[in-house]
């Protein structure tokens, strides 16, 4: 079973992006082959800063080798480095209809809110659709937000076997409707957009006195609280903390005598404990951004080969060869 997905090198990484997607992405490793590549490409329909590009790439490829991403079992590599994927792109974007993308619910989203639309953020779906067809990918576990996408990836290749003959495989989404909604400093999803978020990789000082900040009620510490399992400090700690710890807590403050104080302490320091593994490993690597280079361009070269199949594939059906 091949397992693929993209990542944005969006910047700093939050512990929403790791419960939700990384957490699970690296876990996938254990089940069989993972293909995990930096989206590149995607981050240039909305990001203009060269440095900033390569920053965040090196960011990204840190991050998730910290965090787990074992490059000796997976597949693991810059969108960039295997350039075949613009090419399909072209094969796949001529079977695809502008209807199709006329109704992508991400394009109409950022147009609406008043980003000026360029070619390459219509296209952004058949890019997509063409890092998934180009290496025979079979499962693409994502959010929510990307299921739309993946259904026009199908549509894509169910057009391109019935034009051409029988050429990609037609992938399965794995939405992951389960997927744990983690929230934020304020209470609502945590989201980069909201400027809720805590960082995986964030300032200790800095960290300590976002968590700190947390908004409570304004009950006494002694007073009983029997909505303790919605407190979000609590619910965050869930996280962070064995199951036995976390309930530990969230009996006590439901009893009374926990103060939130002493409370928000414990989860800055469960969450501290819980990354400083993947701290330490980051910054290992951050002293040596060569070898994540040679990381990723080895997972290049191990990527071209499949790539290079079935592009010669679909450039045979469709009569170029
Ligand atoms: N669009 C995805 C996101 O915003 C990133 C991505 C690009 C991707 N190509 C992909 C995800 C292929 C899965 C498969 O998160």
């Amino acid at each position: 079973m091949r397992t693929l997905t993209g990542i944005q090198p969006s910047g700093t990484l939050h512990i929403g992006n790791y419960f939700g997607a990384m957490r699970p992405a690296i876990e996938a490793q254990s089940r069989g082959e993972c293909f995990f590549f930096i989206a590149d490409y995607h981050s240039m329909t909305s990001l203009f800063d060269p440095a900033i590009r390569r920053q965040n790439t090196l960011g990204v490829a840190l991050d998730w080798l910290a965090c787990g991403l074992d490059p000796k079992h997976s597949v693991f590599w810059r969108q960039s480095d295997v350039s075949q994927v613009v090419e399909l792109m072209w094969l796949i974007g001529t079977l695809t209809p502008m209807g199709l993308l006329e109704r992508a619910h991400s394009y109409k989203d950022k147009t609406a809110r008043g980003i000026s639309p360029n070619f390459g953020l219509f296209a952004y779906p058949v890019l997509m659709a063409a890092d998934i067809l180009l290496f025979d990918t079979q499962r693409v576990p994502v959010g929510r937000d990307q299921k739309q996408h993946l259904e026009m990836t199908r549509d894509i290749a169910i057009k391109f076997n019935l034009t051409y003959g029988d050429t990609f495989v037609v992938p399965e989404s794995e939405i992951r409707e389960d997927m744990a909604v983690i929230p934020g400093l304020d209470g609502q999803k945590m989201s980069k957009s909201y400027g809720n978020t805590i960082d995986i990789f964030g300032d200790e000082k800095a960290t300590r006195k976002k968590i700190m900040g947390i908004v409570m009620d304004s009950r006494t510490p002694a007073e009983p609280k029997p909505d303790a399992d919605k407190n979000l400090a609590i619910q965050l700690l869930k996280l962070f903390a064995p199951a036995d710890v976390a309930l530990d807590f969230e009996n006590r403050l439901r009893a009374g005598g926990l103060g939130y104080g002493d409370l928000k302490k414990a989860l800055f320091e469960r969450y501290w404990n819980y990354f400083a593994a993947a701290r330490a490993r980051r910054a290992e690597l951050a002293l040596n951004p060569d070898y994540v280079e040679s990381v990723l361009k080895e997972g290049a070269a191990r990527a071209r080969t499949v790539a290079a199949d079935v592009l010669q594939r679909a450039r045979r059906a469709s009569g170029l060869e």
